[in-house]
């Protein structure tokens, strides 16, 4: 169990979303191969879905494979996607015991089959638990996203089925992959690099980034303890000034 000390729990995100980075280096410095630094990544996320539970976060985002990443090595997708399709298969039980429930957004059918198939049954099967939301970004790009989403939107122009002239933010939200999730107000990424890669561009325009050094496979429940305590000691003021937000909570 995570020790809660400095943790407000009042001022919990209830979205993070969380770009791991670093297996490959830290393969490298483990003199491994990168697949080794994937496997070890996959005990991260062990730790960091059953932290994330733990504190109460509703939805947790996990970036596990990107569009761009079909272009690596042969051999490292497939390993990457072998690893994910015995991860799934594997902790579908442990998540429905700890009530939560498995999501997936990305180019689904893009996936290899059996791959597809066992996200499929998991997220199936879990599809009832009420505790967290665990959502697996994979073959997922935030250009991607837009750009389906705005073709989505014109089909429904031309049939008919999008009645207004007009189309708001809400309208446009509810195109995208993540229409059931609200936005993240926290984004993690691993490894010290300083960039968003393609990831819930729209969705992150309002979110709090946190950076770390830390390689993904080093990454722990109290290192995410540490993210969400950075998060609570921010100002978030969604383009207010400083003032204007204490007028608010006074007036609560
Ligand atoms: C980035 O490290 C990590 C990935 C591209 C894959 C993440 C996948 C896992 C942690 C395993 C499977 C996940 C689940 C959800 C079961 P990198 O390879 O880009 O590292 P580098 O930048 O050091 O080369």
């Amino acid at each position: 169990m995570l020790n809660l000390m400095n943790l407000d729990q009042e001022k919990l995100p209830q979205h993070i979303a969380i770009i791991m980075d670093g297996n490959g280096r830290w393969a490298k410095k483990n003199g491994k191969a990168r697949v080794f630094g994937h496997r070890n990544g996959v005990k991260s996320v062990r730790e960091v879905t059953e932290g994330a539970a733990e504190l109460g976060i509703k939805y947790l985002t996990l970036y596990a494979f990107s569009t761009e990443n079909w272009n690596r090595p042969k051999a490292e997708v497939t390993a990457l996607m072998q690893l994910l399709v015995t991860t799934i298969s594997k902790e579908t039980k442990t998540l429905s015991k700890n009530n939560i429930r498995l999501k997936a957004i990305g180019d689904l059918e893009n996936l290899p089959g059996n791959c597809y198939s066992e996200l499929q049954k998991a997220i199936d099967k879990t599809s009832h638990n009420t505790g967290m939301t665990l959502i697996l970004a994979l073959s997922y790009s935030a250009r991607w996203e837009i750009t389906t989403a705005v073709n989505k939107l014109l089909n429904d122009v031309k049939a008919g089925d999008f009645e207004s002239s007009n189309v708001t933010e809400q309208d446009f939200s509810r195109y995208l992959c993540t229409s059931d999730f609200p936005d993240p107000e926290l984004l993690i990424r691993t490894s010290g690099e300083l960039r968003i890669s393609n990831f819930l561009l729209w969705q992150l325009a309002y979110a709090e980034l946190y950076f770390t050094e830390k390689l993904w496979p080093d990454f722990r429940k109290e290192d995410l303890r540490d993210a969400i305590i950075n998060f609570q000691n921010r100002e978030r003021r969604f383009g207010k000034t400083s003032e204007q937000l204490e007028e608010n909570s006074s007036n609560d």
